[in-house]
């Protein structure tokens, strides 16, 4: 085998947001956002606070708990599409945080798949020989990004960031497969421009809603659905597994209609679906990792487990990654 986790860690802004408090920006109600898409709180970046930051500080509990130090790393790959900077990337930036130095630091840019594809990589160049431990790291702030007089995007989007650390291990354990898939021709479902300012929740300046998060959500569910759940019966097939016999899916947190009926097209019980979108919304390419790390901490997932990561986003871009734990 190419890879392997044996660390996660993650670490999410101050500030909590529940369905009431958005109750007093736009006419929206906890009943319409639980009911249609089952979150009901999001941490959200506010003035002053630093993504990369927060990235750091996970990147760290993730080290410590592989019991390494950051100067171990001969990589860090990050899936966002959040950095503040056209460059110098994301990754440099948690990087020089970790006060390390010369080894390769990049961004994968892939919206909601991004940690998806994060590890899609570092997997890959763990299999080409050259890294041995890579940090892998699924990190977004999407709530920085919407029209906050948008209630059809803001109550969607929390902010937060997760780590992974992988090290290079030959055995039957670790990332058995990946499958990564993309449409650009759909670019335009879920998509913003790069230029504007970002615009937290208590910021007195708004982001101009041409440059705010637009999406066609209707749309978007329904090839959400049909994708995540194809590429994921892709990865099972591709590892030569039934999907019956994975223990546990982390999925990307859209939405809980998404993950519901996603497991209803692969005839899964809910049970092993890993859902923790109630409280920390749609956190884009960090929510797998903070899925993942909730999920270990719970007690959910143990040696020798089948797991199975799918997400999709903006891109529109999917995929699914097959490990066994
Ligand atoms: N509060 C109250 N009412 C609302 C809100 C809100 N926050 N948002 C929309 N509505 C209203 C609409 O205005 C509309 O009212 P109308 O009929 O009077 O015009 C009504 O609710 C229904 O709107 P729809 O957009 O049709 O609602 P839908 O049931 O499709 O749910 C949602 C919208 C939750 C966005 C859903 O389409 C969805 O989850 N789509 C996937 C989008 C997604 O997850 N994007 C994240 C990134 S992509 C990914 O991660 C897969």
């Amino acid at each position: 085998m190419g890879s392997r986790i044996v660390a996660t860690g993650r670490a999410l802004p101050r500030t909590l947001v529940s369905n009431k408090d958005l109750e007093r920006y736009m006419d929206t109600s906890d009943e319409w956002i639980s009911t249609r898409t089952g979150i009901r709180q999001r941490y959200t970046m506010r003035q002053g606070e630093s993504l990369a930051d927060i990235t750091a500080e996970a990147s760290k509990i993730a080290l410590n708990r592989a019991g390494m130090k950051a100067a171990d790393l001969d990589a860090i790959v990050v899936g966002t599409v959040s950095s503040e900077y056209g460059f110098p990337s994301f990754a440099c930036q948690v990087q020089t945080r970790l006060g390390i130095d010369t080894i390769p630091a990049f961004d994968v840019a892939a919206a909601c798949s991004g940690f998806v594809y994060a590890l899609s990589v570092a997997d890959s160049m763990m299999r080409a020989g050259d890294f041995k431990r890579v940090l892998t790291i699924g990190t977004d702030a999407l709530s920085t990004m919407v029209d906050w007089n948008d209630r059809r995007t803001a109550v969607l989007f929390g902010d937060g960031a997760g780590a992974a650390v992988m090290v290079h291990e030959p055995g039957p354990r670790g990332v058995l497969t990946s499958v990564l898939r993309s449409a650009g021709q759909h670019w335009n479902l879920l998509a913003v421009r790069s230029t504007g300012i970002r615009s937290t929740i208590d910021s007195e300046v708004r982001r101009d809603p041409a440059d705010s998060i637009q999406m066609k959500g209707p749309e978007l569910f329904k090839i959400a659905v049909k994708s995540i759940a194809d590429v994921t019966k892709q990865a099972a097939e591709k590892a030569g597994i039934d999907i019956a016999a994975v223990d546990l899916v982390v999925p990307h947190q859209a939405n809980m209609r998404i993950l519901s009926a996603v497991a209803e097209r692969l005839g899964i019980s809910q049970e092993k679906v890993f859902t923790n979108i109630d409280r920390y919304g749609n956190t884009s390419a960090a929510s797998v990792p903070i899925a993942l790390d909730e999920a270990l901490e719970q007690d959910r997932i143990h040696d020798n487990d089948l797991v199975m990561l799918n997400a999709c986003g903006g891109g529109l871009t999917w995929g699914a990654n097959l490990l066994r734990w």
